[in-house]
């Protein structure tokens, strides 16, 4: 019993001093050595809890900060990282020195700066501010979610801009447009350009009902099966739109080996590039599963 009783408590100590979230494969624990590569070396928009193993306000957390972890990373792979610091570790301290961490948890949101193409790299660190909201899963995903950076173009279905966007695809820099009821640029679309930044362009244009024809430069192209939503790439070698095959747009995976197989471009950052390899190595301590592109991206 007394045995048990050692033993029980060892465990807990050893599970304490790794780190509440190091078990956790889907939240970042990270450390002086990767905090930069992960939080600055991206694109994305990363939650940072700075926390103390014992604080009870962060044992309170840590059921919906773990949920946070699964569902950004896992469910929707948004182009979010969510990451801890534990500051009671002597490695950490500078970490928490540097950000002035005074009380646990302390829940920070870094974004990254305005990407325009033509800046070559210039100061890349992201803004930091500190979170003051509830400290619930979904007011945490609302905060994070409203400071994604958003690189998709509107376009009005009647306007003049669109058939001339259209028509400006070629192989340097496709263009995939998303046609929907919605108006708002979801999370996920906007993390979608943010993975293919530099490589494909995204736009969306609200319709009401399918629409069955684009104008393109001064030709009228029409799509067969038009649905709402619609999600396509407007071939300029055969003159057609390409469809995104999918019931659901729900699914980033699926959509980007789509867009990379229509648009011959592979993304820079996500679960199917190198960078996004990297990270999940990080982030879960296992090999990335391999993807439909080999190793190679
Ligand atoms: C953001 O994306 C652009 C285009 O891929 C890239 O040049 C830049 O280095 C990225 N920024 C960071 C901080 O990784």
């Amino acid at each position: 019993m007394l045995c048990h009783f050692i033993g029980l408590l060892s465990w807990l100590a050893a599970v304490i001093a790794a780190g509440s979230y190091s078990r956790d494969p889907n939240v970042f624990e990270l450390t002086p050595k990767t905090f930069d590569k992960v939080v600055h070396g991206s694109n994305y928009t990363t939650v940072v809890e700075f926390y103390a193993p014992w604080c009870g306000y962060c044992q309170k957390l840590h059921g919906s900060y773990s949920k946070l972890g699964k569902f950004v990373h896992d469910d929707s792979q948004y182009a979010i990282n969510i990451a801890a610091v534990n500051c009671d570790d002597d490695v950490n301290r500078p970490l928490c020195a540097e950000y002035r961490i005074q009380g646990f948890p302390t829940v920070m949101v870094f974004r990254p700066p305005r990407h325009d193409g033509s800046s070559k790299k210039t100061d890349t660190r992201h803004i930091s501010e500190v979170y003051q909201g509830e400290r619930s899963f979904k007011a945490i995903l609302n905060f994070v979610t409203s400071r994604l950076k958003n690189y998709v173009k509107k376009f009005k279905l009647d306007g003049t801009i669109l058939p001339k966007w259209l028509a400006e695809t070629s192989n340097e820099k496709p263009r995939v447009l998303l046609v929907t009821k919605n108006a708002q640029v979801s999370p996920l679309l906007k993390s979608l350009a943010i993975d293919y930044l530099e490589r494909v362009d995204f736009g969306i244009v609200p319709a009401k009902q399918p629409v069955e024809q684009f104008t393109v430069g001064d030709e009228v192209v029409e799509i067969e099966e038009a649905t709402l939503p619609m999600l396509v790439h407007y071939n300029s070698k055969t003159k057609s739109f390409e469809k995104f095959p999918g019931a659901k747009l729900n699914d980033k995976t699926k959509i980007a080996q789509w867009v990379t197989k229509v648009t011959g471009q592979k993304p820079a950052e996500g679960s199917l590039s190198k960078l996004g390899k990297k990270l999940y190595k990080i982030r879960t301590g296992k090999k990335a599963p391999a993807s439909d592109f080999g190793d190679e991206l």
